[in-house]
């Protein structure tokens, strides 16, 4: 199958820091389809030759292991080229066509790596020139509009241009591994099913934490926040992998359909609920493994009066028999204590204790990263003195150590599956449609509360109303217990 992979964006952030090293580990592992090219295009002048030296300066910079050496860029370089565009001029996508025409092609992936702003701009001009046929794909890389009426805006004019199925909305968590793993552990095992509902699960803990603050980004950070950059996207992915219902198929729609069956039973925010059950924060300056780190308002391009979150921590239920009534509770944060982005299940405890002491509920913990693993908790007897208390103990599943050769980074994965065309791991538009619908009351909210979000000191683990939301229930996070 030849392929032609077109960069819109191509000297910009996301090529060379993710794309390019991905597409790379591809190549190196062998599984990229022969026959393929790689095209970026940008506003700069330049020639494949200077493009080639241009990445290569950038993959420097690239993190060890992922790094090609000079033989391996070389190869690599040879699938590269690179075109000048203006995205503003017809005549330059007619120019697109024509050099892609010279190949046709079985399979053309546009990738559109630029600031959101321009996607309508960019499918419209494509559908003008009739780059729309039925070989090409289109990849959109996230932030997909800032509310619902925008992302609607933005899906309009793809659906004029491309049919759904050619449409590859990126949400790069549903590339990652550990997350795949998730389908694996509910629908290729029989043992959790039964236990998969109201009646054996108390609550539910979605945390995204990192340790890192927004860095160079606090331009774009600013306008975005935590809401909208990880929770309508990543963490409601991820709660509708935990909550759905078993698809009939493996196929991308089947799927994508019982996703968003959740997304429409998640329980709808008003004013009161979100001043209840919605916690947002903003870090102040702390240390970070033992480093001093400025706050969010002394960021660089951050104003001094910023009410942007970089934490948000809410409850949520999904209104359905399977799981009324037991709480879904969501977090993400900037400058926490760690990074570590997990879902906790919480077991109810026995119905009738008979053992002394300990009572603690099973606990099933889903680790996304650093680490990729299973971790069962269970309570177990020492076999010492009669009467002794139960001990926790655990059973520890290390993906990464047990796949470590098939291991492939969510990037590359998704490249990977753009250009076969599966479009299991990409959203479709009325699942993110549906998550803006969700999470806009919250915005609405926001905007007309002039307290802004709660302080919270950077390496902890955000505001102390955190907390409290989730003790109100009876419960705590799982590094409080
Ligand atoms: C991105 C967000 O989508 O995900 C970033 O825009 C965030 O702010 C990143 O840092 C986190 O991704 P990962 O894969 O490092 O957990």
């Amino acid at each position: 199958m030849s392929f032609d992979l077109v960069f819109f964006g191509g000297t910009g952030d996301l090529t060379w820091r993710k794309l390019m090293p991905a597409l790379f580990q591809a190549f190196r592992h062998g599984k990229l389809p022969a026959n393929g090219r790689i095209l970026a295009v940008a506003r700069d002048e330049m020639t494949d030759e200077a493009y080639r030296e241009w990445l290569k300066a950038r993959f420097r910079e690239v993190d060890g292991s992922k790094r090609p050496s000079d033989e391996e860029f070389e190869s690599f370089a040879a699938l590269l080229h690179y075109r000048r565009m203006d995205l503003s001029q017809p005549e330059h996508y007619q120019r697109l066509k024509d050099w892609l025409a010279e190949r046709a092609a079985d399979t053309v992936v546009l990738y559109l790596a630029t600031s959101p702003h321009l996607f309508t701009q960019i499918c419209q001009q494509l559908g003008s020139a009739g780059l729309n046929h039925e070989r090409v794909r289109v990849v959109l890389e996230k932030p997909l509009g800032h509310d619902l009426a925008s992302a609607q805006e933005i899906n309009q004019v793809v659906r004029s241009v491309f049919k759904e199925e050619q449409a590859f909305r990126i949400d790069h968590y549903l590339g990652k591994p550990s997350v795949q793993n998730l389908m694996a552990l509910r629908f290729g095992n029989a043992l959790f099913e039964p236990l998969w509902r109201r009646e054996s699960i108390a609550n539910i803990q979605i945390t995204l934490a990192e340790r890192l603050g927004v860095g160079t980004r606090g331009g774009f950070y600013d306008g975005t926040g935590a809401l909208r950059d990880m929770i309508q996207n990543h963490a409601l992915q991820l709660l509708t992998m935990i909550a759905m219902e078993p698809p009939s198929s493996n196929d991308a729609d089947a799927i994508r359909d019982e996703k968003l069956k959740v997304l429409r039973s998640l329980k709808p925010f008003t004013a009161e609920s979100v001043a209840r059950d919605v916690v947002r924060g903003q870090y102040r300056a702390g240390a970070i493994e033992g480093q001093a780190v400025p706050g969010y308002l002394d960021e660089a391009k951050v104003p001094a009066d910023s009410h942007c979150e970089t934490f948000v921590a809410l409850r949520t239920e999904v209104q359905n028999w399977r799981w009324a009534g037991v709480p879904f509770y969501l977090r993400t944060g900037k400058r926490l204590a760690e990074r570590d982005a997990q879902i906790v299940i919480n077991f109810r405890p026995v119905p009738h204790p008979i053992f002394p002491g300990t009572n603690q509920a099973n606990r099933l913990v889903i680790k996304l990263q650093p680490e990729d693993g299973l971790e069962l908790q269970l309570l177990a007897a020492k076999g010492g003195a009669h009467g002794e208390a139960l001990t926790p103990v655990s059973l520890d599943l290390d993906f990464d150590k047990a796949f470590a050769a098939n291991r492939v980074g969510a990037y590359e994965r998704l490249l990977l599956d753009a250009i076969a065309g599966r479009l299991n791991l990409f959203v479709r538009s009325d699942e993110q449609e549906q998550a803006w619908r969700w999470v806009e009351p919250v915005l609405d909210a926001w905007a007309q509360d002039d307290a802004g979000p709660r302080p919270y000191t950077a390496g902890s683990w955000g505001p102390a109303a955190a907390s409290a939301l989730v003790a109100r229930d009876g419960f705590a996070w799982g590094e409080e217990e």
